[in-house]
């Protein structure tokens, strides 16, 4: 320990804040030290937007109409009071705390799912990491950063356990999917029991929790201003094991995190191994997140900087260049030529036009864009996924013109994106024969229901967060107007199904814990937009697009 909690350590390099407007490309030949701090792009704006919001009640942004940019008021929703706590949050925090898990006496984190109706209890009586998120902000939100910090050291304790699938050794950095805590009323002991892959459906590791783990610590830092937890040497090394997951040399021939199916929260097969959105943001975001709080006061330090420096440039310039959707781009690639050699090609990865499905066409908006759902050789894969965008807009993986174009995509297909319960996680659905194909029949990813086109209630919070960075809190107050309607009524269900996400899912949980917490961090946002700086970075100057090519974020 460094220092006493809650205090903001002065230290001889830059603290977490100042490191968010890093300038990445100065990083890779000069030290760190003597820079002089700006007011940054998400402090100014926020700061400024909360004037706003605190004078405005938020009515004047209420400018917003589903389906375009015309914009009108809603009476319904400008007359009421933004301030008045909703009578389903009080609801929600005692669900929230009825989900809490102790080890020792000590909250640690919050069961997947409080379910008590539901005939099997699979894995959902577990901490996820993945699900533990939105809690951590909430709980943060709320100044109650205890729980984080115990649950930031625990699984930290838990990735340096031995994980073995049979006889095969996960890499040490590989955070947990989920724990458990058993009570032995008797002996008066808790144990902990974790889950790295090796007893998951389908036997994948989580990619996503290591990158979680590294997002929430910032968060934490972020939020309390407490730098003992992130210098210290546990921290420091278990960042460094997770970054050498990803950072390692091979046989990669993109920057990208080449992925088996079901490595994240959709976590079982839907055709998204490769290198899938959701994975690639994250990366990106728990890269950036990392590099602010990455001490470089050894060799081994700064040379891990130095690749994470590297890396960023890399993976944002392949994922802005080549993951990003728009009209023109669609008209681009609808016209490639195909089996093109050498470095002169233009279409890179060989994509046959007659792959691209017919729905892209009509889906497509004039204005709006978006980061398809991955890219590998003779591959694109259309669909739409709501996390991995919503990430890049925090994480400014997106540059503020493709951040305002997704948003601009998600007003414009407000139907099959949002419908009646914000937000479908994917879209379009897999149906008949491509669905027995792609999940390999699987009855619970049925077309439209669960990770296959359903709708999940926890992304909420994640495209409150979007909204705010872009300035269009309207956007994210409709969606919560559409919550409020059904979930409480519901009993919070972990997902919806249908088009429009008009029915509580199939073999949806109730009571899901993300579902309450996302809720609660979205309006905990909403009210207080300065919160949304623990979740999301400012773009890097330097790291501006090289490529010019879709009028929708160029012009
Ligand atoms: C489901 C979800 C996964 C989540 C888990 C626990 O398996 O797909 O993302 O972590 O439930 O809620």
């Amino acid at each position: 320990m460094d220092g006493p909690v809650g205090i903001r350590k002065i230290s001889s390099h830059c603290s977490i804040s100042e490191m968010d407007d890093f300038d990445l490309s100065r990083l890779l030949d000069k030290p760190r030290l003597n820079i002089e701090r700006q007011r940054s792009f998400d402090e100014r704006s926020l700061s400024e937007l909360s004037i706003g919001f605190a004078r405005a009640g938020l009515d004047n942004y209420d400018n917003f109409s589903p389906g375009g940019r015309s914009g009108f008021n809603t009476p319904a929703s400008s007359a009421r009071n933004s301030f008045e706590p909703h009578p389903m949050v009080a609801d929600a925090w005692e669900s929230l705390r009825k989900s809490l898990v102790y080890f020792k006496g000590q909250p640690v984190g919050t069961i997947a799912a409080v379910d008590h109706q539901a005939e099997e209890v699979l894995n959902y009586d577990q901490v996820f990491v993945r699900d533990f998120v939105p809690s951590a902000l909430a709980f943060l939100m709320n100044g109650e950063p205890e729980i984080v910090k115990n649950f930031l050291l625990k699984t930290l304790h838990l990735q340096g356990w031995e994980k073995r699938v049979d006889r095969f050794k996960l890499g040490e950095g590989v955070m947990p999917a989920s724990f458990k805590v058993l009570h032995d009323a008797v002996r008066k002991t808790d144990t902990i029991i974790a889950d790295f892959g090796e007893s998951a459906i389908g036997r994948v590791a989580p990619v996503d929790s290591g990158f979680w783990w590294i997002i929430l610590l910032r968060a934490y830092t972020k939020s309390t201003g407490d730098l003992t937890l992130s210098e210290s040497e546990n921290c420091q090394k278990g960042m460094k094991l997770i970054l050498t997951l990803c950072l390692s040399e091979g046989f990669d021939t993109f920057p990208t995190l080449l992925c088996a199916d079901g490595c994240s929260m959709i976590d079982r097969r839907m055709g998204i191994y490769g290198y899938p959105i959701e994975i690639q943001a994250l990366f990106f975001m728990a890269l950036r997140c990392a590099l602010s709080m990455l001490k470089q006061d050894t060799a081994e330090g700064k040379e891990c900087v130095e690749r994470v420096v590297k890396r960023l440039h890399a993976l944002s310039f392949h994922m802005r260049s080549y993951f990003w959707l728009d009209f023109q781009q669609l008209n681009d690639i609808y016209r490639y030529k195909t089996e093109e050699y050498s470095h002169t090609a233009v279409n890179k990865f060989n994509v046959i036009p007659d792959s691209i499905p017919d729905w892209v066409f009509d889906f497509m908006p004039t204005r709006g864009g978006y980061f398809i759902g991955n890219v590998s050789p003779a591959r694109m894969d259309f669909r739409w996924f709501a996390l991995g965008n919503c990430v890049a807009i925090l994480s400014s993986l997106a540059t503020p013109e493709q951040s305002m174009a997704i948003m601009d995509l998600i007003e414009a297909r407000w139907d099959e994106l949002v419908g009646e319960m914000p937000l479908k996680i994917s879209y379009p659905a897999i149906e008949s024969h491509e669905w027995r194909i792609v999940t390999g029949c699987d009855p619970k990813n049925t077309r439209w229901s669960y990770h296959n086109g359903g709708s999940w209630p926890v992304l909420l919070w994640l495209v409150t967060a979007a909204c705010i960075k872009t300035g269009r809190p309207q956007i994210a107050r409709r969606a919560i107007e559409l919550a409020e309607s059904r979930l409480l009524k519901d009993g919070w269900p972990e997902y919806y199904d249908g088009k429009l996400g008009r029915y509580i899912g199939k073999q949806a949980r109730k009571y899901q814990t993300w579902s309450i917490a996302g809720y609660l961090v979205a309006k905990m946002m909403l009210e207080d937009p300065s919160h949304l700086g623990m979740i999301s970075l400012e773009e890097d100057k330097q790291m501006k697009p090289v490529i010019k090519r879709s009028s929708s974020w160029t012009c």
